[in-house]
């Protein structure tokens, strides 16, 4: 069992000062923040991509706090010494600023999260401010943010002419003074990403899919496992292959029930003789 301590804020940046990356992995469930717990993860990323991971829906965009919070609780559960971030789903903070702090809240009080993460730029930032200014320490998201795949035209490369890279880096710098603790970059160009990773002073850069130079790194769980069936990110590399894992042992369940060849005696509990003969006489 682990008996590490609490993963806290001056921990985190306590590793980035000594340049030593940061690990980080998204976890919807109790079984897996327990292994994640055990393997040390520093920061556990509950996030709405559950709605795709473990939901089977097309996009994030149906996930509700009501998700976040059942799931974020079970991670907690599972994971009581990583630093739990849970995952704002689409219009819990986009409305107004008192939206973003009550939901904000929920995902702390009820689920026991130590922060929370929400999408967008500059646009954003008075949501970040008054999150922040409640007590409740928050990481942004920009690059690929996928509430707004429509918007940005699909699952693609965020940033790579140098307009668009721009508006990257002031988003970045508006979200480090709206107070943010970290921001996460997603399918940005290594370049974009160690750039920002460069010049950000208070916060710290967690890289999905945006090259080495970020503080840490991040992958979605499923992506890292052969755990999602529709596809495969280029950016993700599968450490472990769970999903065959699973799927040969479904298949070997199935022809052993068939076969009668399972159960076995030791998967079973027998009767004493004297009990069995007793039942069948107050049967008759
Ligand atoms: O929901 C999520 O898992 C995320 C990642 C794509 C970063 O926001």
């Amino acid at each position: 069992m682990s008996e590490r301590k609490k993963v806290s804020l001056p921990y985190l940046f306590k590793k980035v000062a000594k340049d030593e990356p940061i690990t980080m992995l998204t976890c919807y469930d109790y079984p897996t923040a327990h292994f994640q717990e055990q393997a040390e993860i520093d920061m556990i990323l509950v996030g709405d991509s559950l709605g795709m991971t473990m939901l089977g829906y097309e996009s994030t965009l149906p996930v509700t706090m009501d998700d976040m919070v059942r799931h974020s609780k079970a991670v907690r559960i599972g994971s009581p010494n990583a630093w739990l971030i849970g995952d704002m789903p689409y219009m819990s903070y986009q409305p107004s600023v008192e939206t973003a702090i009550l939901n904000a809240g929920r995902l702390m009080a009820e689920a026991g999260c130590d922060a929370v993460k929400l999408e967008g730029g500059a646009e954003m930032a008075d949501r970040m401010a008054g999150i922040v200014a409640s007590g409740i320490p928050a990481m942004g998201h920009l690059g690929l943010t996928p509430q707004s795949v429509s918007a940005l035209g699909g699952f693609r490369l965020q940033g790579k002419g140098a307009l668009q890279a721009k508006k990257i880096v002031d988003d970045a710098k508006a979200l480090e003074q709206a107070g943010a603790f970290s921001i996460l970059l997603e399918l940005v160009p290594d370049r974009l990403c160690k750039l920002i990773s460069e010049r950000v002073e208070n916060c710290f850069i967690i890289s999905l899919g945006s090259g080495p130079d970020a503080h840490g790194q991040l992958l979605i769980y499923h992506d890292a496992f052969g755990l999602y069936p529709r596809f495969k990110p280029r950016m993700a590399k599968v450490f472990a292959d769970a999903g065959k894992i699973i799927q040969d042992g479904l298949k070997q369940y199935a022809h052993e029930v068939t076969q009668r060849k399972f159960p076995q005696p030791e998967n079973w509990f027998g009767m004493p003789d004297d009990e069995y003969e007793e039942l069948l006489r107050i049967l008759d």
